[in-house]
């Protein structure tokens, strides 16, 4: 398997739709049978790399929770920095934090402000581009801290949210580079 259309037909082999979760008329992409195959979890880290490495990242974001399981091999395998961008109050020590809507309420994530730099060029990975609200904070986060976006990528994208689109502005010419739109 090395094909650009294998390794998107593995990946999307491993993808469960949960129906009825977690509200009725949901599907949920459920990545666990991926995660739980070693063939397919390389394939995808080795995508998500390929891509960091392409747009000149020097370090890797990953969204809370499932970013890290994905963004934390993908920076080993690119060789870079692994930062985590956490639900609010987790992190210790000084952070920058940024609230974003959601369909009902808010939510807020917060970075270590002295993990990013100016000089930085940063990657966010996640598994899950829905609404493109939490994308769209961690970008002004990134960009708060004084580093540079070196762009979006993520596993999946649900293109009938219309996420890209909402994400577009923030982007400011960056990609937003998806392995699989469903
Ligand atoms: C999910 C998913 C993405 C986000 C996408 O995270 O993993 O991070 O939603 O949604 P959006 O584009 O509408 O912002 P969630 O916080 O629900 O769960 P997790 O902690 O398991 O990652
Ligand atoms: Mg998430």
């Amino acid at each position: 398997m090395t094909g650009l259309a294998d390794t998107t037909a593995l990946l999307l082999s491993r993808i469960r739709d949960v129906a009825d979760y977690p509200a009725p008329g949901v599907v949920f992409k459920d990545i666990t049978p991926l995660l739980a195959d070693p063939a397919a979890f390389t394939a995808l880290t080795e995508a998500l790399a390929e891509i960091s490495v392409r747009n000149g990242a020097t370090k890797i974001v990953g969204l809370e929770a499932r970013g890290f399981i994905l963004g934390a091999p993908v920076a080993v395998r690119a060789g870079l920095g692994f930062i985590p961008v956490r639900k609010a109050g987790k992190l210790p020590g000084a952070t920058l934090s940024q609230s974003y809507d959601l369909e009902y309420g808010s939510a807020e994530i917060e970075v270590h402000a002295e993990d990013l730099t100016p000089g930085d060029r940063v990657m966010v990975v996640d598994d899950v581009l829905a609404t493109g609200g939490t994308a769209e904070a961690s970008l002004q986060l990134i960009r708060r801290a004084g580093a540079e976006v070196a762009g979006v990528a993520v596993l999946m994208e649900l293109g009938f949210l219309g996420g890209r689109a909402r994400l577009e502005p923030a982007l400011d010419g960056v990609p937003l580079e998806a392995l699989l739109t469903v």
